[in-house]
């Protein structure tokens, strides 16, 4: 410490004093707030009573000064000591503040892991089984137009068809013509009519996304739920190959011991229109609770593109045809994962969630 350099004073005027002193205690301003801060140290090099540096400086600068300047030293003297006192105790108290917050002895926070989400893992597997056999994926809005959530379907407006969709509207929009009117889109089917406006034939594509009908929420219903939609258009595409097609991904999705089978149905934009079952996966097809002792489970709806939507697109039925289809994820999820309730999947309970990480 006796090494170091003791700064000369040579000028006694006011303010040389001062600009000399606050040189003096920036120094030790910069020595406190330093990360390694030791208080002993700091103590002793600064307030030491023989070799301290405040002592030194001290002695140095009122040895070598005028009279008329001595009490202008003292004075500047006494309180540049309070100062430096002042910052013994901030400097202790930043290091322990600083060993609080960083006791590494304390057992650590663990970090948990994120999972994709059951449902957002089992659409992915969706889209995945019909990336492999070629098709692409396309997505859409879900606050939709009633023109292309029904009208351009074939849903005709005031048809009794669009109450099997039990749709909630966005409101004050009775001054609008119905087609312009917003609304929750109740399927995926809409993102296949704006596929066709952007993209001509031929056209294979996937399209997932979330859903919204107005149905009160129980163990099986849900007001959100999802969808992959898939839409297939080419020349001489046949319902075979839409059997052939859904067949492979139910085989896919779930095991390849799964059969399928076709019932006739309705939907307004497929002519003819069919519902997918599956033998249950629970009981192989012997007949349980769980697909009502009938050994087949309804998965998901079907059938030939109307030749109607092809109008609406400015498509030629003479020329093309196409198959679309449209399933539940929800459901599927809930099957492959053996889940009793719908809404565990929307409730964000830790509990639930973690089984499957
Ligand atoms: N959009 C239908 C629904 O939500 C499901 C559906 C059925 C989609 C047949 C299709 C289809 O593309 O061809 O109930």
């Amino acid at each position: 410490m006796t090494d170091e350099i003791i700064p000369s004073l040579h000028d006694y005027a006011e303010p040389a004093l001062d600009r000399a002193f606050a040189a003096v205690l920036d120094e030790a301003r910069r020595q406190a707030e330093n990360a390694h801060f030791d208080k002993e140290a700091f103590r002793l090099r600064w307030l030491g009573r023989k070799q301290g540096r405040l002592k030194m400086i001290g002695d140095a600068w009122l040895k070598s000064a005028p009279d008329e300047a001595r009490k202008l030293i003292g004075q500047r003297f006494n309180s540049l000591k309070e100062q430096i006192e002042g910052y013994l105790e901030d400097g202790a108290q930043a290091v322990q503040n600083l060993e609080t917050a960083l006791d590494i002895t304390l057992p650590g926070a663990r970090q948990r892991v994120g999972i994709e989400h059951p449902l957002i893992k089992t659409m992915h597997e969706v889209v995945a089984v019909f990336q492999r056999m070629g098709y692409s994926v396309g997505v859409g809005p879900e606050v939709e137009t009633d023109f292309y959530n029904f009208e351009s379907l074939n849903f005709p407006p005031n048809h009794p068809a669009r109450d099997t969709q039990d749709t909630l509207v966005v409101a004050g929009q009775e001054q609008k013509p119905l087609r312009e009117r917003l609304l929750m889109r109740t399927h995926t089917s809409p993102v296949q009519i704006r596929a066709m406006e952007k993209h001509a034939p031929p056209l294979r594509i996937v399209i997932p996304g979330k859903v919204h009908r107005n149905d009160a929420a129980d163990a099986t219903h849900s007001p959100i739920f999802h969808q992959v939609e898939g839409l297939c258009v080419d020349t001489n595409i046949t319902f075979s190959d839409l059997k052939g097609t859904l067949d492979h991904a139910m085989k896919a999705l779930f095991g390849s011991s799964v059969k399928t089978r076709f019932y006739p149905s309705f939907f307004p934009f497929t002519e003819p229109s069919a519902d997918v079952q599956i033998s249950c996966i629970f009981c192989n097809g012997r007949g349980c609770r769980k697909c009502k002792h009938s050994g087949w489970i309804e998965l998901l709806g079907c059938g030939m593109v109307d030749p109607a939507v092809f109008g609406f697109v400015g498509y030629d039925p003479k020329k093309y045809s196409g198959f679309a289809f449209g399933m539940g994820v929800d459901r599927i999820a809930m099957m492959k994962y053996g889940i009793s309730d719908i809404g565990l999947l929307y409730s964000g309970d830790m509990r639930f969630l973690e089984q499957f990480a």
